[in-house]
């Protein structure tokens, strides 16, 4: 069991009033929500996952120490008596992943006694996880550079009205009645691919490294069956109708609701296709755990600053090093290792741009946690960052402030300058040259936008040790009022380091 230090006090204004705080992402993920999940954690009696599953990545760092969850909801580290994490019916859960993390939190001696499974949640099955690969594998163009973790494929299942959920994995029959009609329609679906490739994707770890392989049928329908039994009896006491729970909670315990992935990522308001398959806006999350909108008593929308960062595939405006970086960072034979081989000397003062994001990316360690990938960087984005606020309100937290520390030139996306063909958005014709201040999300308009830039003079300064906003450089305090007002934000706290204390509270909001 660890002791957390609490050297850093959460203002109390910030929380007059709330019962339930959601923190959710304005971005595509990355932002840094798990320090400030973790962060609130304290503050709360229940922290609960509504959206996404193992495709989120979660670092926290406690005491120099580095945890990595993808499952786990980040509060877990808090062992108090009586706080609860959920994992909530919208979560698309694997639970070959979670007894993982239980095992490692087993391993450090950390406990797990309040971790609590909707029923109801969505399962993950290795049907999923190949579907999700086979098509990652196509060169029709269809790629979204998912994590291949199933996700996506779950959800269609969910909505295709052939899903599981987790209480399946308690009934035997019901268990092998669904089982058996979805791996029917998947059966159908796989004669159209090539089977050598279904049989190395099926080798994979994450399929159990060929214990669901049926030569001839492609699964092994028994084999499924007894994992998941055996799945269910090991999380038998922690499955439990968690939508009620935290009915009966909304109002009177402190609800810390952890949003996964980012507003840019969601199926319903993000840059679609390229986005994951659940709502991971403020809606979302909160139907995801079973509870209203509106009992939502406050959101903190983090933005990371003053860069951006995007995985996978799909439009990135602000991507500095524009297509030449999102080949690179896309290419599956991309590693860290490489690039730093490559490219000792990028720097994020670079001339060239490629290497200039390059620099940006190794001073923000921006790999992914999940799939390893290097992240694609760009400047922040304003009509993007706009467009996001809808779905997440004003309240923000700007984070990894101190990443651009040695950057002599900022750019920050004040706006775009529409240069494609004519294209229509209802009654709204776009010609070359329209100016947009908000960004509008499709793949066809956004692939033709060109980022206007304001640009800024760096603060050349180290702001990791900074306490209070007025000891921050004067050009960095200029640059957070300029966003602040050109995004119509309220902030209400700084980031500028991983660990809690190096957080800074806005002293007006
Ligand atoms: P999926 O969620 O694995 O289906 O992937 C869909 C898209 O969302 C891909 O572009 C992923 O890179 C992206 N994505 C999913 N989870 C995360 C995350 O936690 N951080 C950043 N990007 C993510
Ligand atoms: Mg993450």
């Amino acid at each position: 069991m660890i002791l957390l230090q609490l050297s850093y006090q959460i203002p109390a204004r910030l929380l007059d009033g709330v019962s339930t705080l959601a923190i959710v992402c304005t971005q595509w993920g990355d932002t840094g929500k798990g320090k400030f999940v973790d962060f609130f954690a304290e503050w709360a009696d229940i922290i609960a996952r509504g959206t996404g599953g193992a495709n989120a990545g979660h670092t926290i760092v406690i005491g120099g120490k580095t945890y990595v969850f993808h499952l786990i909801p980040s509060g877990i580290l808090y062992d108090s008596a009586g706080k609860i994490n959920v994992i909530g019916n919208g979560v698309a859960f694997d639970p070959r992943i979670l007894i993982e993390e239980l095992a490692i939190l087993a391993q450090e001696g950390l406990s797990f006694n309040n971790l609590l499974i909707a029923h109801n949640a969505r399962l993950v099955l290795p049907q999923h996880i190949l579907m999700d690969r086979l098509r990652e594998n196509s060169l029709d163009g269809s790629r979204i550079g998912t994590t291949g973790r199933g996700i996506g494929p779950a959800y269609v299942d969910h909505y295709a009205r052939v899903g599981l959920t987790v209480n399946d994995m308690l009934n035997v029959d019901s268990l092998r009645r669904k089982l058996e009609r979805n791996l029917a329609e998947k059966r159908k679906l796989l004669t159209h691919y090539d089977p050598l490739l279904i049989q190395q994707i099926m080798d994979h770890p994450h399929l159990g490294a060929g214990a669901f392989f049926h030569p001839s049928k492609f699964f092994d329908d028994d084999a499924i069956v007894e994992q998941y039994l055996m799945y269910g009896e090991t999380l038998r006491l922690l499955i439990k109708d968690t939508d009620q729970i935290l009915h009966d909670a909304v109002g009177k315990k402190r609800i810390l609701l952890e949003g996964a992935q980012g507003t840019l990522l969601s199926i319903d308001y993000g840059t679609y296709p390229f986005v994951t398959a659940s709502d991971c806006s403020v809606q979302g999350l909160a139907r995801g755990v079973g509870i209203r909108e509106r009992h939502v008593d406050r959101a903190f929308g983090i933005v990371k600053a003053f860069y951006m960062t995007r995985v996978g595939e799909g439009p990135f405006p602000t991507e500095i090093g524009g297509e030449q970086s999102a080949k690179w960072c896309n290419d599956p034979l991309t590693t860290k290792d490489r690039e730093a081989e490559l490219y000792p000397d990028a720097s994020v003062n670079s001339s060239d741009p490629f290497e200039q994001g390059i620099g940006i990316r190794r001073a923000g360690y921006e790999y992914g946690r999940t799939t390893r990938r290097p992240r694609r960087t760009g400047w922040l984005d304003l009509p993007l960052l706009r467009y996001s606020l809808r779905y997440s309100g004003r309240d923000a937290i700007l984070t990894k402030l101190d990443v651009l520390d040695n950057c002599e030139m900022i750019q920050i996306c004040t706006s775009y300058r529409y240069d494609g063909p004519p294209y229509s958005i209802g009654e709204q014709q776009l010609v070359p040259g329209t100016m947009l201040r908000i960004a509008i999300p499709h793949v066809e308009v956004m692939r033709y936008c060109v980022p206007q830039y304001r640009s800024f003079r760096g603060w050349c300064r180290n702001t990791s040790d900074a306490k209070a906003f007025r000891e921050l450089p004067i050009q960095l305090r200029e640059l957070i009022l300029f966003v602040a007002r050109e995004a119509d934000l309220n902030i209400v706290l700084l980031s500028v380091g991983p660990d809690r204390e190096q957080t800074i509270a806005m002293e007006t909001n």
